[in-house]
């Protein structure tokens, strides 16, 4: 059996059906639910996600498969949010536990083969960078998830809508901050304790929880054309955005604001080298130029998990901490001023990759314990 995941339409789809007759697909039925990050799909069903709505069983179907194909409309450096949702539904194919991979912290393998995988990607038409970008991003997400790159091909064709919705005048008030947490273990996020800090370091502020707003968009995006200053905080998912954020900038993009946006960005990761942030750094950067914002720079937070538990605005930036705290208090200061800062990627200080993992390994088995599983499980 071969794999394919796309996000074509079903006119689309008729045009090359003929050449995927042998293949399972996995296409956009408009019912897909994006990840939550309850890491179910590794401490409760090993393998598979418990989010039932027919597209729980990716993983096992990839693991199945001798090649997956993927289809995608490109999409600021990476596939589209119906491909990533798909995309992050498939953790389960990897194994929970960490080993040291090309001198960078991934996951294990869970079943033993490298899977050969193929990326089409689909736009009006790519610069050299576009290129550049959309492999560095499949690169990575093979490496994570331990597949080939068999093949990526950039197809160029007519995909393009350039009318903008106009949206209605609207009270905007220059100095506000939005601080939109786009991580849907909403407060219990890594992404809403280093927003939290920030808050604590600025004056007017609103601390939005992306989950509250996934069925009123039209509503969110009134409140983002209420501000000029906007910082986004995210986990990284597949090395990527994750399919809710992604889904909501998608959005965005199609419309018309009364005013310009200073876009600031807050990302972290379970992993521990932070520089494995550099494809989201850059995918909502693009996304800025595309609608039109001004991309003001961010913080990429490597071991996240840690990290979030260690910025607090009590902490006075010792111990491991200490990068995350710098880059935080610096976004504030440019926040406040209304400038910008160049990415700072903070690594753990003083604080080895070594004992990171092990901590990290050695959690997997106690939180599958409530569940009945023991480490052999997993
Ligand atoms: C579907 C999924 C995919 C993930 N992919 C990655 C990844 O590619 N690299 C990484 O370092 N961490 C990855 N993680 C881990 C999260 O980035 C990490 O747990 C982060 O701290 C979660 O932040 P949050 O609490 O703000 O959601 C992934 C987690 C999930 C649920």
């Amino acid at each position: 059996m071969k794999l394919l995941i796309h996000d074509l339409n079903e006119e689309e789809f008729t045009h090359i059906s003929a050449d995927y007759k042998e293949f399972e697909i996995i296409s956009d039925n408009g019912n897909i639910k994006p990840c939550i990050g309850c890491f179910s799909c590794w401490i409760k069903t090993p393998g598979k996600c418990v989010i039932k709505d027919g597209y729980d069983n990716i993983a096992d179907l990839i693991h199945k498969a001798d090649e997956v194909v993927i289809i995608s409309r490109y999409t600021y450096g990476g596939p589209s949010s119906f491909v990533k949702n798909a995309l992050d539904r498939c953790i389960g194919f990897v194994s929970p536990f960490f080993e040291v991979y090309m001198d960078e912290m991934h996951h294990k393998k869970r079943y033993p083969e490298d899977k050969p995988i193929t990326c089409i990607f689909r736009s009006d038409s790519f610069t050299e960078d576009d290129k550049e970008n959309a492999k560095r991003y499949v690169k990575a997400m093979c490496t994570n998830l331990h597949g080939t790159v068999k093949d990526i091909r950039f197809e160029e064709c007519n995909i393009c809508d350039t009318d903008k919705i106009v949206l209605e005048e609207t009270d905007c008030d220059p100095q506000k901050v939005l601080l939109i947490n786009c991580s849907l273990r909403a407060d219990n996020a890594n992404s809403k304790r280093f927003l939290n800090f920030l808050e604590a370091k600025l004056d007017n502020t609103e601390n939005i929880n992306l989950s509250t707003y996934l069925n009123k968009t039209d509503e969110l995006i009134k409140k983002i054309d209420g501000v000029d200053k906007i910082v986004l905080a995210m986990p990284l998912y597949v090395d990527g955005i994750p399919s809710a954020p992604l889904r909501l900038m998608e959005k965005i993009e199609k419309y018309q604001f009364n005013s310009a946006k200073k876009i600031y960005l807050i990302s972290n990761m379970g992993l521990y080298e932070s520089k494995q942030l550099i494809n989201l750094m850059s995918m909502v950067k693009q996304w800025s130029d595309k609608c039109g914002f001004k991309y003001c720079g961010g913080v990429a937070i490597g071991a996240g998990e840690m990290q979030g538990m260690m910025a607090n605005p009590s902490n006075p930036g010792k111990g491991p901490a200490k990068y995350v705290i710098q880059g935080l208090n610096s976004l504030s200061d440019a926040i406040k001023g209304s400038g910008y800062i160049d990415d700072v990627y903070a690594d753990a200080y003083k604080f080895s990759r070594s004992l990171y993992m092990f901590i990290a390994n050695t959690s997997w088995p106690r939180d599958a314990k409530k569940y009945g599983l023991k480490k052999k499980d997993l």
